[in-house]
């Protein structure tokens, strides 16, 4: 690992604010083109990915990282056994999440993953997040958690048990889609959450909790739900301009635009906007979406020309999780289901490759008299 940017203390000018520029951590796993507006995850663009199973993007991720058997077949029958094994576990714990938001519910329930489990962690972290969130969902709305199939593909299961009733191929392959795109993406927030906890060899359910824990700002992984919000209180044509414009003036943000990274359009909303059309949802609210990102983009090249401000993933995620049923209270969870193949993997190569990571702060406070 390098620090590129060298930080002598007492030397204002190179204090990192947001960190940009700096290098924290080599990786092989994936890489963010901002100015391209590129993802390219070990070795493919994510545009190539297209059509793989979640499984697949796990043996890609997880390859020379870990000693479990690495084809997707074999990974998908671990994922299975380790969703039943989560299963169990949570249930004694689930009347605890009943005060709690959805996020805090999964917080709670990754918690309580026993570093001595016998699945492999790597596994049992992925598989339990869709077990968690569906169950969380459902007790929400009065039912009970619908045990896993072990048999069945982690998408496909997870549908199963948010639902209780098989869902149709369509909508695995948009879930699917969802996962795939979502499952790592550089050293964003979270997942440099997840490495500075692993480089303290801390143990992969401690570091993935604290990806977990980043990923609940609405600044990173929280933002989806509130996008349907705004799209609700827009609510129609004519009030679309106005609405965002008293928004702007206000000094509030519109949820689903800018990133750090991506200067141009980020791939992955191209995706998950091809996914949600590919599902068939409801064609006036994807208008009405499109409707709403034109005039924001507009009015934010507008009032802020030298941020480039894109559309990011989370715009369209919040469509296609509203078309497959779930509530947008667990549109962040669903985020942390395919982004624990990332974090995953991160905490893994962390802990074969990294040092302690312990930077340096600029005192800014008074000195002794
Ligand atoms: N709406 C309005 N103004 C914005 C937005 C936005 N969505 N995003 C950035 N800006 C403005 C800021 O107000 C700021 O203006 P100022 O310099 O006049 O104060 C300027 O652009 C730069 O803002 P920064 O916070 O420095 O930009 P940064 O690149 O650090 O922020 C972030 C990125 C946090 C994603 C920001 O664009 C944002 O808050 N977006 C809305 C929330 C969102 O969609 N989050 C999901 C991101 S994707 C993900 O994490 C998976």
């Amino acid at each position: 690992m390098t620090i590129a940017t060298p930080l002598p203390p007492s030397s204002p000018e190179h204090s990192a604010s947001g960190l940009d520029q700096v290098i924290a951590a080599e990786t092989r796993l994936s890489h963010v083109d901002g100015a391209a507006g590129r993802l390219i995850l070990r070795g493919y663009d994510l545009a190539d990915l297209a059509g793989w199973r979640f499984e697949e993007v796990l043996a890609l991720l997880w390859a020379d990282l870990t000693p479990i058997s690495l084809d997707a077949h074999s990974i998908s029958a671990a994922l299975g056994a380790a969703r039943l094994y989560a299963f169990h576990l949570m249930e004694p714990l689930l009347p605890a999440t009943d005060a709690l938001s959805e996020v805090e519910a999964l917080r709670l329930l990754l918690a309580a993953l026993p570093d001595d489990s016998k699945p492999p962690h790597p596994v049992l972290a992925v598989a339990a997040v869709p077990v968690f969130t569906a169950a969380i969902a459902r007790r929400r709305r009065g039912l009970e958690p619908v045990p896993p199939m072990a048999d069945l593909g982690l998408a496909t299961d997870f549908l199963h048990m948010l639902h209780g009733q098989p869902a149709t191929q369509a909508q695995i392959r948009g879930l699917e889609a969802y996962l795939v795109t979502v499952a790592d993406h550089g050293l964003n927030a979270s997942t440099f959450a997840a490495r500075v906890i692993a480089s303290t060899k801390a143990g992969l359910f401690s570091s993935v909790l604290g990806g977990l824990c980043a990923l609940k700002g609405p600044l990173h992984g929280g933002a989806p739900g509130p996008v349907l919000d705004m799209l609700d209180a827009i609510g129609n044509d004519a009030a679309i301009r106005p609405w965002l414009s008293a928004a702007l003036d206000r000094g509030e943000r519109l949820m689903g635009f800018g990133h750090r990274i991506y200067r141009v359009r980020d791939p992955r909303a191209d995706v998950l906007k091809g996914a949600v059309s590919a599902l068939g949802a409801d064609s006036a609210r994807i208008r009405f979406a499109q409707a709403v990102e034109a005039q924001a983009l507009a009015l934010l090249a507008e009032r802020k020309p030298e941020r480039a401000l894109q559309t990011n993933v989370e715009f369209y995620t919040a469509l296609l999780l509203e078309a497959l049923g779930f509530d947008r209270t667990s549109f962040t969870n669903v985020f942390a289901a395919g982004r624990m193949a990332g974090w995953t993997a991160h905490v893994l190569e962390q802990e074969m490759t990294g040092r302690l990571m312990r930077p340096q702060s600029l005192y800014t406070g008074p000195w002794p008299a």
